[in-house]
């Protein structure tokens, strides 16, 4: 067995096939393949995407999809790994892994992050087992819950909470941001990795600017993703907060809730209910579906899955993510 740095599309689709088979869960997070091969060919500024495959007798028997950021987390290569399930236990995960340690150290890279998930309530599985016996430490806990769309019963939580935030107004916006927005809702996103918990995680936050909010929203437009975006607008202007929910055509019966966030002086108005609301019954109005919205959190931001709860998210699955030292 060898592992191949993967060049060409016919083996690139082979590898990511049996990275997509090796991680299927009930509900998988991968990139779909014809959008995986797009970045690996035309990436954003901000990031870079190649693959490694592990080729036993012209059969792959395992591949690693690798992210490597070129703006902010410059010291980070996240790698996702995955092995043929009879292939198992036979150390193609960590031939795999050892090429890929090597190939972040060869790029300067010092720390490499890998996610598992296990079904909600079970115990970890076999990722975890693996990043353990590997040196990885677990570094994260979220949780991901799921909500099938439409929503029933939007408007009556809408108005039982509206006397909370009067003083706020919300808009939403179908597709690109508003030019009297650009540059606060740039200030907004450049928040969120400082405000949402990240347990041991040590990243450094994205920063946005309107060229790269622009470059993001043009990328979407030409792959044809959906987009909606709710904003909270205080009394003086100020953007107080955001919410956005994104869809793909790949994936009709999908919807991935993104972030959300209130400015902490901004707190307290149940804004982060009432923007998601109004976010959903926005989509309501443009999207058949059915569907079902994925979200993520961390385990740890009870806030947020408080809010999830209460709109009727429920939990499916534990993610962790697991950082191992390059050196
Ligand atoms: C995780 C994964 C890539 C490991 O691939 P693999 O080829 O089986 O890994 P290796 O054979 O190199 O295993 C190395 C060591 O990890 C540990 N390990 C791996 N799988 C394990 C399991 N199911 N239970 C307990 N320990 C396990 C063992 O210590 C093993 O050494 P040993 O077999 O000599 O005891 C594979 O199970 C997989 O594709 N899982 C689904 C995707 C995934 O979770 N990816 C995230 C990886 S961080």
């Amino acid at each position: 067995m060898e592992i191949v740095g993967v060049g060409e599309q016919g083996l690139f689709r082979a590898t990511y096939a049996v990275i997509q088979a090796a991680t299927r869960r009930e509900f998988p997070s991968a990139i779909p393949l014809d959008e995986a091969w797009r970045l690996v060919e035309s990436p954003p500024a901000e990031y870079r995407f190649s693959c490694l495959a592990a080729v036993d007798d012209d059969e792959v028997v395992g591949g690693a999809w690798l992210t490597w950021s070129l703006a902010e987390n410059r010291q980070l290569l996240v790698a996702e790994l995955g092995v043929e399930a009879g292939r198992r236990r036979q150390g193609v995960g960590s031939a795999l892994l050892d090429a890929v340690k090597a190939a972040g150290l060869a790029d300067g890279r010092n720390a490499l992050l890998c996610e598992t998930f296990s079904p909600y309530g079970d115990g970890p599985g076999a990722g975890a087992a693996f990043a353990e016996a590997r040196g990885f430490t677990q570094q994260y806990a979220a949780l991901h819950q799921v909500l099938d769309f439409p929503v029933a019963g939007l408007a009556e939580k809408a108005a039982e909470i509206a006397p909370h935030h009067r003083d706020y107004s919300l808009a939403t916006w179908p597709d690109g941001c508003p030019e009297e927005y650009v540059e606060q809702y740039c200030g907004l996103l450049s928040l969120i990795d400082d405000e949402v918990p990240l347990d041991d995680l040590e990243i450094e936050a994205k920063r946005w600017t309107p060229e790269r909010l622009r470059s993001v929203e043009a990328r979407r437009r030409t792959a044809g993703h959906l987009t909606s975006t709710t904003v909270a607008i205080a009394p003086d202007g100020i953007l107080a907060g955001y919410t956005e929910l994104t869809g793909k055509p790949q994936q009709p019966n999908r919807l991935d809730q993104h972030d959300t966030l209130v400015r902490p002086e901004h707190r307290g108005h149940r804004l982060g209910l009432a923007l998601k609301i109004a976010n959903l019954q926005a989509l309501h109005a443009r999207t058949a579906g059915p569907a079902t919205i994925h979200t993520t959190n961390a385990a740890a931001n009870a806030p947020m899955i408080a809010v999830n709860t209460q709109l009727g998210f429920r939990p499916v699955e534990h993610q962790h993510l697991w950082v191992a030292t390059l050196d």
